[in-house]
């Protein structure tokens, strides 16, 4: 008999197709929790991205669930007590989607240190006047890379042919040589890599012990012409501290690419009734957590979900 899987968020085609191959597919993607848990009793496996929460109400009386997959690197929303369901095993893409996150981080790096977007909101208004709008030269700055894992390298090395320096805080980092090679430095502290750089770009992983790592206090260290990219997890910042640091003009700027809590990424506007205290403010340009979000990196993870999925329920089997 054909095993089941339930598709809770969206996924590339190609991965959907690998998985109908073999497998009665559900797509439930926008499913209500009730729902969740109902398609969760009759699956194999699961697909979530980072919005539906695996913990145990969900897999509780799933007696047929043996893989988790996560379309994506963090595991973070799989909350799930492992020693009490060691049946489930979790199937994550560590690899597939870097390089787009990385080029994105690149995109709101040149975005932010240009003021790009303020640029073209003042400009559609009648607003020619250039000198409000001058910005930094990469060449000229320190850049800070805060967790210099798969993502914070692939940046690096991106950054390095603009000439800028580069810092990097992160005393865990499988990636030292190689950035020592391509001319970086590593600071002895967080404060220090804040205090030095000009540009501030997170890439660590969330866990428990990292929440609100870039709060008042490190905000009150930085340099006031400061701008910080986030396009690795929204509760790795205090938000009420950057409000704060942006308003009183502590801080410039702000890329935010990560909220927490997420909201739905599938619903319409008018199904949507998420609000976040970082949406609207014109210093905050906020995206619904798109550095990922290319044509190429969601391909190469949906395959290599359901591929692995595959392989997994047929030596199960
Ligand atoms: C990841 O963890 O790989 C991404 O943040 C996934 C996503 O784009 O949702």
């Amino acid at each position: 008999m054909k095993p089941t899987i339930t598709i809770f968020e969206r996924i590339h085609p190609a991965g959907s197709e690998i998985l109908s191959s073999f497998a009665k597919v559900n797509v439930a993607v926008g499913a209500k929790r009730k729902e969740q848990i109902e398609l969760t009793k009759e699956s194999s496996a699961i697909v979530i991205k980072s919005v539906v929460c695996v913990d145990d109400e969900l897999v509780n009386g799933a007696k047929e669930l043996q893989i988790i997959g996560r379309a994506g690197v963090g595991t973070e929303n799989i909350k799930f007590n492992k020693a009490k369901f060691p049946n489930i095993k979790i199937i994550s893409c560590p690899e597939q989607n870097i390089v787009s996150t990385a080029e994105f981080t690149i995109l709101q790096i040149l975005n932010l240190s240009r003021k790009l977007p303020a640029v073209y909101s003042a400009f559609q208004k009648g607003d020619y006047r250039r000198h409000r709008f001058e910005g930094m030269e990469l060449s000229c700055q320190n850049i800070g890379i805060v967790g210099l894992g798969r993502v914070g390298i692939e940046v690096a090395r991106r950054l390095k042919s603009f000439g800028c320096k580069l810092l990097a805080f992160d005393p865990a980092s499988a990636y030292k040589d190689e950035f020592l090679s391509l001319g970086g430095a590593f600071t002895d502290s967080l404060n220090n890599l804040l205090s030095s750089s000009s540009i501030i770009s997170l890439h660590c992983n969330f866990t428990k012990e990292n929440r609100d790592m870039i709060g008042k206090k490190e905000f009150d260290v930085m340099k006031k012409d400061t701008v910080l990219i986030n396009t690795a997890r929204g509760s790795l910042v205090d938000n009420k501290a950057l409000l704060d640091a942006i308003n009183s003009g502590k801080i410039e700027a702000a890329s935010v690419d990560v909220l927490d809590p997420e909201p739905s990424y599938d619903l319409t506007p008018k199904e949507n009734d998420y609000k976040h205290i970082l949406i609207g403010h014109p210093k905050i340009y906020a995206t619904p957590h798109i550095g990922a979000s290319t044509v190429d990196a969601q391909k190469k993870t949906a395959v290599f979900l359901a591929t692995n999925i595959k392989e997994e329920l047929s030596s199960n089997s």
